[in-house]
C-alpha cells in the first residue's frame, strides 16, 4: 500500500500561510511555491538508496556515500505544476521532465488532455508527478493512469495543497503510488475547490483570471 506523508515542518508551514493569503501576488506566489518545492523534494528523496564510494580528503583516503545511479523524471501536470519544477530540479538537476497538458472542465470537473510528451524510458525511470493541488483526484488520477499506460512502473506523486477526497481516490485507484502533501485540507467546496486552499493554482501563478 503506497504510504501518505504531510510534510510537518515550521518553514513549509510559514510559506504556505502567504501562498493561501489572497493578497499574495504573482511573483511571491511563484517564488514561494518554488521554495516550498525544494523543502518537499528534501522528504520525496528520503527512501533514495546509497552506494559507498571511495575518494580522497586532502587530509586521507576515505569511504562515503553517493546516491546509486538513479533515473529520475520530473513530470508536472500543466500548467499549475510548472511552478513546481525549478525547485524540484534544484535538488534534482539530473532530472529528465516530461509534461502532461491537463485542465479540469468547469462544469463536469473531470479532466481534459491536451498535451503529453515524456522522456522515451520512462519506464526505467522513477517519476515524481507534480501539481500543487490534490482536489477531486480526476487530474493526478488520469496524469498516473497516462504514465502507467506508457509504461511507468514507479511513481511518487507531490502536491502542495490536498482535499481528503482526492487523497482517498488516487490511494483506492492507484494504491501503489506514494503521496507527499504540504497540508491536508478540511474538504471540497460546491464547485470542487479545496476548502481553505489557496484559489486557483494556475491562475496565481501565471496572473490569469
Ligand atoms: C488544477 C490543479 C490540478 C487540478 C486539481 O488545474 O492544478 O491539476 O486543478 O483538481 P482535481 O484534483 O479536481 O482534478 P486546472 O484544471 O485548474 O488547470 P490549470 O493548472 O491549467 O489552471
Ligand atoms: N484546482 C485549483 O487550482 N484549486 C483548487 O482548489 C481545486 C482545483
Amino acid at each position: 500500500m503506497g504510504k501518505v506523508v504531510v510534510l510537518d515542518h515550521p518553514l513549509i508551514k510559514h510559506k504556505l500561510t502567504f501562498i493561501r493569503d489572497k493578497n499574495t501576488g504573482a511573483k511571491e506566489f511563484r517564488e514561494l511555491v518554488k521554495e516550498i518545492s525544494m523543502l518537499m523534494a528534501y522528504e520525496v528523496t528520503r527512501d533514495f538508496t546509497l552506494e559507498e564510494i571511495e575518494i580522497e580528503t586532502p587530509i586521507c583516503k576515505t569511504k562515503s556515500q553517493i546516491i546509486s545511479g538513479k533515473k529520475l523524471g520530473l513530470v508536472p501536470v500543466l500548467r499549475a505544476g510548472l511552478g513546481m519544477v525549478d525547485g524540484m530540479l534544484n535538488i534534482l538537476p539530473a532530472a529528465k521532465v516530461g509534461h502532461i497538458g491537463l485542465y479540469r472542465d468547469p462544469k463536469t470537473f473531470k479532466p481534459v488532455e491536451y498535451f503529453c510528451k515524456l522522456p522515451q524510458d520512462i519506464g526505467e525511470r522513477d517519476l515524481i508527478v507534480l501539481d500543487p493541488m490534490l482536489a477531486t483526484g480526476g487530474s493526478a488520477t488520469a496524469a498516473i493512469g497516462f504514465l502507467k499506460k506508457r509504461g511507468a512502473q514507479n511513481i511518487k506523486l507531490v502536491n502542495i495543497i490536498a482535499a481528503p477526497e482526492g487523497i482517498e481516490k488516487v490511494k483506492s485507484t492507484y494504491p501503489d503510488v506514494d503521496i507527499y502533501v504540504a497540508s491536508i485540507d478540511e474538504k471540497l467546496n460546491e464547485h470542487a475547490y479545496i476548502v481553505p486552499g489557496l484559489g486557483d493554482a494556475g491562475d496565481r501563478l501565471f496572473g490569469t483570471k
